[in-house]
Order: structure tokens, then sequence, then C-alpha cells
């Protein structure tokens, strides 16, 4: 039997939050209808977060009233609970809080500590079970922080043991400045998969030092099937210095689909998606891949 890899595609938040240029609700809108008409299974559509802290991200809310009737699972950031609260207001039942293992990326992404993070994050998840909202929880910076440098894999295990006793519909490791490594990624990720098994774990990477799809690659054979990409590698965090573009969805699909897996995507739907962004950000956008590709779809 084949094996499904999931991807959740992040390119309309973590892709356009980072942008100097800022898409309108409607260019965000046409943009995710051309997204969800790749057959991706999971959607992120925007962030219920402070439109001071990110104005590119403002209007998620009317996003989320508008989104297309397709059969898939949108779901949106939040970064605290009151982005939890409007987030269920607008009609979003999946949610990604982001949650960084080290005190000074907190500080500067949500203006929180540590431990006061970690403490909203198990309150959200408390509250998102009892209300029958699926919580993905992001332990960003989970390799390296720009602010304190590496991170130590035993204080990430750590964190995520606490966090899993509430019970996230999934737990994502996210090196949001792209700082991993191939070697590192599959040393933590095996401990995760024998502890937790696959199914309640995914990544997030960034390709910063080239080295994202070789991170999903170690992750696989870790026995993570669920990861997130961005269309056209669109991306960075506009609160982590130097962090660069997602590994591209296209790569992702086109690393999993040539070692046997199952993506649901089709590749000249996602090739529009791309070209329609390079066309609203002014600059063409694409993976590392992305000329071959091209050419096959052709
Ligand atoms: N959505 C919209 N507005 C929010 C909000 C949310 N989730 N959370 C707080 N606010 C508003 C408050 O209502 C308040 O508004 P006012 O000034 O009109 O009274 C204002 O923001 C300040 O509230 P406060 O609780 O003091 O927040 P803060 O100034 O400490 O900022 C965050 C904290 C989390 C809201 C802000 O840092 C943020 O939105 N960060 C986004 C992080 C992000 O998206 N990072 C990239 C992804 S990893
Ligand atoms: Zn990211």
């Amino acid at each position: 039997m084949t094996q499904q890899v999931v991807i959740k595609e992040v390119a309309a938040r973590d892709g356009l939050q980072a942008q100097p240029k800022h898409l309108t609700v409607e260019q965000r809108m046409s943009l995710l209808v051309a997204l969800a008409q790749t057959g991706v299974p999971e959607l992120e559509i925007g962030s219920f977060v402070s439109p001071k802290a990110v104005p590119q991200m403002a209007g998620t809310d009317e996003i989320a009233a508008n989104l297309p009737p397709v059969d898939l699972a949108y779901s949106a950031l939040v970064p605290n609970m009151k982005g939890y609260e409007l987030a269920v207001q607008a009609g979003i039942r999946s949610h990604a809080i982001a949650l960084a293992a080290t005190e000074e990326m907190n500080q500067n992404n949500i203006r929180k500590s540590l431990e006061e993070t970690l403490v909203m994050g198990e309150d959200i998840l408390d509250r998102a079970a009892a209300e029958g909202v699926a919580v993905h929880a992001y332990l960003a910076v989970a390799f390296e922080c720009p602010y304190e440098g590496p991170v130590s894999e035993s204080l990430v295990l750590e964190q995520v043991d606490r966090l899993m006793q509430h019970k996230p519909a999934r737990l994502v490791i996210a090196d949001t400045i792209g700082a991993a490594n191939p070697a590192a990624v599959q040393s933590m990720m095996q401990k995760l998969v024998d502890r937790y098994g696959p199914d309640q774990l995914g990544c997030h990477f960034h390709d910063t030092r080239a080295m994202g799809l070789a991170n999903v690659y170690a992750a696989l054979q870790a026995g993570v099937r669920q990861f997130d990409a961005s269309a056209g590698g669109l991306g960075g965090c506009p609160f982590a210095p130097g962090a660069k573009g997602n590994v591209a969805t296209e790569d992702v699909v086109m690393l999993c689909e040539s070692m046997g897996y199952e993506t649901g995507i089709a590749m000249p739907n996602l090739l529009d998606a791309v070209a329609l962004l390079s066309d609203m950000i002014g600059a063409p956008q694409g993976g590392r891949a992305h000329t071959w590709l091209t050419k096959q779809c052709a």
C-alpha cells in the first residue's frame, strides 16, 4: 500500500507574513483559491495576531468568512488566547500555536517569557480539547535560536513531553531559521517517533542553508509523515532575523512522490499557484527544482 505524506501549505501565512510587499485581502483570497485547487489536504489561511505586530495578516477574519468550499482542513496561526478566540469566532476549528523553545525568541515574538508561553500553550490546548478545536502546537526555534544560538535536544524533548500531556492534535518541531541539519533532525525525530508514534508529529523546515529537503528526508526516515511547506519557498519570520523561506511545497512533493509516497497534490496546479504568487509579490518565486518541474509540466 502506498504511504501518504500529509502536507500543510503555509505560503499564505508563513510566506506572506514576512513580505515587505503587503498583499490585499483580495489578493490573499485569490492565492488561497489557487492553493485550494492543488489538492493539498491542509491549508493555513493566515493568522489572528495584532495587526500592529504583523500588518501583513490583517483581515484574516474576512478571509475566513469567504473560504472556497473545498474539502480540506483550513487552519490559522494564533499567538495567544485572544487569537484563539478570534479564530473560533471566525469559524476556524484548526489552530496553530507558536511556542518557541527559548526565552528570547518568545520575548521577541509574543512578548512572553518561556514559562509564560508554555503555560499559555497548555491553557489553549486544554480549552481547545474541551471545545473540540484541533490545535497544532509548534515548538519554534527547536534547533537554533537567532538570539540564543544552538538549542539543546534534551530541552526540546522535555518541552514536547510537557505539551504532549495536553494532547495537541499535532506537535510540530519547527526549524524557524533553517539552521537544522539532517543528523540533528534524525536524532530528535527518531526519539519522538519512538516515544509518541508518527501520527501526532510534524516538521516545519526552512531552507536558509539549503538543507530543507535533506531535513525532510531525515524526518521521513525517522517515520514522520506530516510536513509544512510553502508554495514557491516563500517565507521568513519577521521576528527571527536571518530566517529565509520555508522548504518549497513543489520540492517536497517531488521528493516524496519520487520516493513512492503520495501527497495528493497536482504539480501543474501547484506551479500555477506559484506563478500567481510571483505575479502578486512582483518577484519570481519557486523551489530548487522550479525550472525542471516547469519543463516537465509544460
Ligand atoms: N489579535 C489581535 N489583536 C491582539 C491579539 C491578537 N491575537 N492579542 C492582543 N491583541 C491586541 C490587544 O487587544 C491590544 O490592543 P489595543 O492596543 O487596541 O488595546 C494590543 O494587541 C496589545 O495587547 P497585548 O496583550 O499587550 O499584546 P502585546 O502588545 O504584548 O503583543 C502579541 C502580543 C502576541 C499580540 C503580538 O506580539 C503579536 O501579535 N505577535 C505576532 C507574532 C507572530 O505572528 N509571529 C510570527 C509567527 S511565528
Ligand atoms: Zn516558519
